[in-house]
């Protein structure tokens, strides 16, 4: 038997417009009251949240919480609209964030040859580029919308030049992406029109790259199966795709959320933009990771299913049901950080859980935060008056469940 959705008194309204805007308040309150809290989803699914760091942490590297969709128990009445990726077997669906040891062991361990930290840093001149590049296009303008002319192109760019994509075919990529993050998730029209395209270029760009590899990360996945393991055409196809999704809309919320941050923290930017006119790079490199704990782009790990009856902060768990860590309230919590809703870019002690925790931790961190500094280096380095171009009451938050992010973000600045 499953226990019944908590029924708390004043429990905050999750899912709503409000929530969307600014979910902390209704975080405070669930840590508080009720930090393993079982809630119907907007889906209709049921899920429990868990809220607290120290039960966020251990979730995450719980084994009995497994990845794959099969151990969801899935009520008669949520078949096949639950919104759980991969539930419905598509063949992209196989890859790291769906799957438990062993076969995520050995997939993690290929990726992770062709995914080296020096690759990785041997792309700091292009992401650079990029984004001197993105910028030039509206410098001279005064105003952009900074989610659609900079944080959105920079990581899909990024991610397809180091997989291997040829250049004149990643537009295509960004507007099959841009469908994919406008209308999230849903495994109709559009969306799926723009994931079929993207699963025949894969497919064929796979195939290409085994009779003519080169220096890129696709190569290299089909050159670390050809050494002993194997890595199957749709285990390669779905890894590309994985590394595509994790990769981009993520980085697009960092730069959004970050910069969002700063612009409404004048103190911790000037801090900043100080360090930064000094030439140093420390504070650029723990801000950023201050910026993705204190409003990350991932405000929900992604789906966990019990595999067996278990206790997680004073619950019962049934086996079957559906576990979401809160990445964002964990972040928050004044049992492990000081003053929590506080943004210091100078904090030392910060074990944040932005990249996740244990054998699922963010893969692509290194990439995130190469990208993540170098544009909001050049962000207040090159626009040193950036301001926000309308009042933060007017600016709308997407409202999908794992990720947090703006739609749009118009700024001012003088023209240079
Ligand atoms: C996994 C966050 C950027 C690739 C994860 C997880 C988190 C995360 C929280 C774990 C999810 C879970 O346990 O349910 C972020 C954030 C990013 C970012 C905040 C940007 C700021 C990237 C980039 C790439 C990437 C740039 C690759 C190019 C991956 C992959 C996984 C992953 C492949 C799955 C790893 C596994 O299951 O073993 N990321 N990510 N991520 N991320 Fe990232």
């Amino acid at each position: 038997m499953h226990d019944r959705p908590s029924r708390v008194p004043d429990a905050p309204e999750l899912f709503t417009w409000e929530f969307a805007t600014d979910p902390y308040p209704a975080y405070a309150w669930l840590r508080e009251h009720a930090p393993v809290h079982r809630t119907r989803l907007p889906s209709g699914v049921e899920a429990w949240l868990v809220t607290r760091y120290a039960d966020a942490r251990q979730a995450l590297a719980d084994q009995r919480l497994s990845k794959n969709p099969a151990h969801h128990d899935e009520p008669a009445h949520a078949k096949g609209k639950t919104g759980i990726p991969g539930e419905r077997k598509a063949e992209l669906m196989t890859h790291l964030l769906n799957i438990d040891p062993p076969d995520h062991t050995r997939l993690r361990r290929l990726v992770s040859k062709a995914f080296t930290p020096r690759r990785v840093a041997e792309f700091a001149p292009r992401v650079q580029e990029l984004t001197d590049r993105l910028i030039d296009g509206f410098a001279q303008r005064g105003s952009a919308d900074l989610i659609h002319e900079f944080a959105f192109p920079l990581p899909i760019y990024a991610i397809c030049d180091m997989l291997g994509v040829p250049r004149e075919d990643q537009d295509d990529f960004r507007d099959w992406a841009g469908m994919m993050i406008r209308h999230g998730g849903g495994p109709r029209g559009g969306v799926a029109r723009s994931v079929k395209k993207m699963r025949g270029y894969l497919a064929d760009l796979i195939h290409r790259k085994r009779e003519a590899p080169g220096d890129d990360l696709i190569s290299g996945l089909i050159k670390a199966s050809d050494h002993g393991e194997h890595l199957t055409e749709n285990e390669a196809a779905a890894m590309a795709f994985i590394l595509l999704f994790a990769g981009f809309e993520t980085t697009v919320n960092l730069i959004g959320n970050g910069t969002y941050a700063l612009l409404r923290n004048p103190g911790q930017r000037q801090r900043l933009q100080d360090s930064l006119a000094a030439g140093e790079n420390g504070l650029l490199a723990t801000g950023v990771e201050e910026l993705l704990r204190y409003d990350g782009p991932v405000e929900l790990a992604t789906w966990r299913f019990a595999t067996e009856p278990l206790a997680l902060g004073g619950r019962d768990i049934a086996a079957g049901d559906p576990v979401l860590v809160v990445l964002a309230a964990a972040d928050r919590d004044p049992g492990r950080f000081a003053e929590p809703d506080t943004l210091d870019l100078g904090r030392r002690d910060n074990q944040h859980l932005g990249y996740g925790h244990g054998i699922h931790y963010c893969l692509g961190a290194p990439l995130a935060r190469l990208e993540g500094q170098t544009a909001l280096a050049a962000l207040l380095t090159r626009l040193p008056d950036l301001r926000l171009a309308v009042d933060p009451s007017e600016l709308r938050w997407r409202g999908g469940l794992i990720m947090r992010g703006l739609r749009t973000l118009p700024v001012e600045f003088t023209h240079r």
